[in-house]
């Protein structure tokens, strides 16, 4: 191969760009840049195609021992030094570099070297049987390594695999919020631009704090504050409008999805409340079912038809009767010790009984009248009973239940003569038991015959306080629903 000539000019460009790239290379976190060069590191993705092409053919060139034209030389190593330099510049933006950005940045600068010191040395370099033929296969990988991580960048990380279903995958019966439910909606439409690799407005999230944090204007969630919560505002603004998330282009979120995460964040954008630390009837839980189960509201489409006169003529201010959701005619009631009881409040639910999905009557001075009632209510899904004075005998007419699948007898004097009960509840998913006259053996034979069923044995401190404290005290959730 003829030795190439080598202008002397462009000798010191080489090494001036050289020796700046190494620069960046090793301080780009030290440096700040004047927003000229933030500009220029825009063309970045615009001009890193014409290095890829070149040093391919360069390489191809060299393998197949052909005569390399030294211009073309000239510029590949130059597009190549410059390519890496606006990939500096466009990254030095970006404050939390992920793994994908630095090994993209590594391989990217090295490979600008590579190509810098083929060009120096060529003529040693083809003397040499070996490097000979291993530079140019170098280079190739060099190429498609750093093409690699930065496809995965601009594309995400799984951009060659197989397109998704946009579907949620599969939802635990009783979700976390944050992990199973909220997290899933932002990982689908949102991380794609918010992940440590591509912070768009500076904006992480993939985490709580990270949301917590926030971007460029601010905090992104409020904890409690729906209204004031950044994702919110520009999830409800007009879709034309430029700031509404995500981006023209991305299939928008669906009106389930905005006020599920909405809700959430009014609960406090907790990362451990579950569905079933919900009242089945509150906005949230309600939500959630939607989610889970878009069907689940054509499972009780035709159940009869309750006036609202009905629900108000039967409710009272210690019995409140929801809706599970605005048009549904299922029921969700909660029932609340007031100074006198009186069954015949209770018992006038019979002329609904069969609407009823949800009823909580924990710490009721309940009777056999009562508990007949409660096996009317063909369709029951959810029942709590702590607190009561149920017995192994009441519970046990009980069984006629074939939809209930959560159940809280805690705090009750039942036996191990109930374990045949339960077992018999073929839909029971859920069972809260503690402190009840069940022994241990009881309830370890009744785990192991029910391998579906999970039962919840006892509650640390604070917890035993959340869930007494939404039992049986009228809170403001239950009438936020009128
Ligand atoms: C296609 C890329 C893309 C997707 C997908 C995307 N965003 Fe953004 N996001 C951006 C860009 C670009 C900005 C910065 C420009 C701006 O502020 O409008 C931004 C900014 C934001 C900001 C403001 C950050 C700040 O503090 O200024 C929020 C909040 C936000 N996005 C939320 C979301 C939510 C929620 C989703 C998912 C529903 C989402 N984004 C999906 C590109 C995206």
């Amino acid at each position: 191969m003829a030795t190439i000539s080598r202008p002397t000019w462009f000798n010191y460009l080489l090494l001036g760009l050289s020796v700046f790239l190494i620069f960046c290379l090793v301080f780009s976190a030290y440096i700040e840049l004047p927003p000229l060069l933030n500009w220029l590191g825009k063309l970045h993705p615009l001009i890193l195609h014409f290095p890829i092409v070149l040093l391919l053919g360069l390489a191809l060139l060299a393998l197949f021992k052909k005569h390399i034209p030294p211009a073309l030389f000239r510029i590949t190593v130059l597009s190549v030094l410059l390519t890496a330099i606006s990939g500096f510049f466009l990254a030095s933006e970006i404050t939390d570099k992920g793994d994908l950005l630095v090994r993209h940045q590594w391989l990217g600068g090295g490979l600008a070297i590579l190509s810098a010191l083929w060009y120096a040395f060529e003529d040693e370099i083809s003397q040499k049987k070996i490097i000979k033929n291993t530079f140019p296969g170098l280079i190739i990988l060099l190429v498609l390594g750093t093409g690699h991580y930065g496809g995965m960048i601009t594309h995400g990380e799984d951009f060659l695999d197989f397109p998704k279903m946009t579907s949620y995958g599969k939802i635990p019966e009783n979700p976390m919020v944050y992990q199973d439910i909220t997290a899933r909606i932002l990982d689908q439409n949102c991380v794609s631009c918010h992940n440590p690799n591509k912070k768009k407005g500076e904006l992480l999230m993939t985490s709580i704090s990270a949301l917590q944090k926030g971007g460029k204007s601010g905090p992104a969630i409020i904890p409690k504050n729906a209204e004031e919560s950044e994702i919110i505002r520009r999830l409800k603004l007009p879709k034309e409008d430029e700031e509404h998330m995500p981006p023209e282009g991305k299939k928008p979120l669906s009106q389930l999805e905005v006020d599920i995460l909405e809700q959430w964040i009014t609960y406090g954008a907790s990362d451990t409340l579950q569905l079933y630390d919900l009242n089945e009837a509150e906005p949230l839980a309600v939500l959630i079912r939607e989610f889970m189960a878009p069907d689940a509201a054509s499972k009780w489409a035709n159940f009869t038809p309750v006036a609202d006169s009905t629900l108000e003529r039967l409710g009272s201010d210690y019995l409140t009767i929801n809706r599970i959701s605005d048009q549904s005619n299922a029921l969700a009631v909660d029932a609340y010790l007031p100074p006198e009881y009186d069954s015949k409040q209770i018992l006038k639910l019979q002329t609904v009984s069969s609407n009823i999905v949800e009823l909580d009557l924990s710490r009721l001075p309940l009777g056999e009248a009562e508990i007949s009632l409660i096996a009317q209510c063909k369709n029951l899904e959810w029942l709590e009973l702590d607190g009561t004075p149920v017995t192994d005998s009441l519970l046990d007419s009980l069984s006629v239940l074939s939809q209930l699948r959560f159940l809280k007898v805690y705090s009750t004097d039942i036996t191990d003569k109930s374990i045949p009960f339960f077992k018999k509840l073929k839909n029971l998913k859920q069972l809260y038991l503690w402190d009840t006259g069940l022994s241990k053996e009881g309830l370890e034979s009744l785990g192991e015959l029910t391998p579906g069923l999970f039962i919840n044995e006892g509650i640390e401190e604070p917890l035993k306080d959340f869930f007494i404290n939404t039992d049986s005290i009228p809170t403001q959730h239950n009438s936020s629903l009128k």
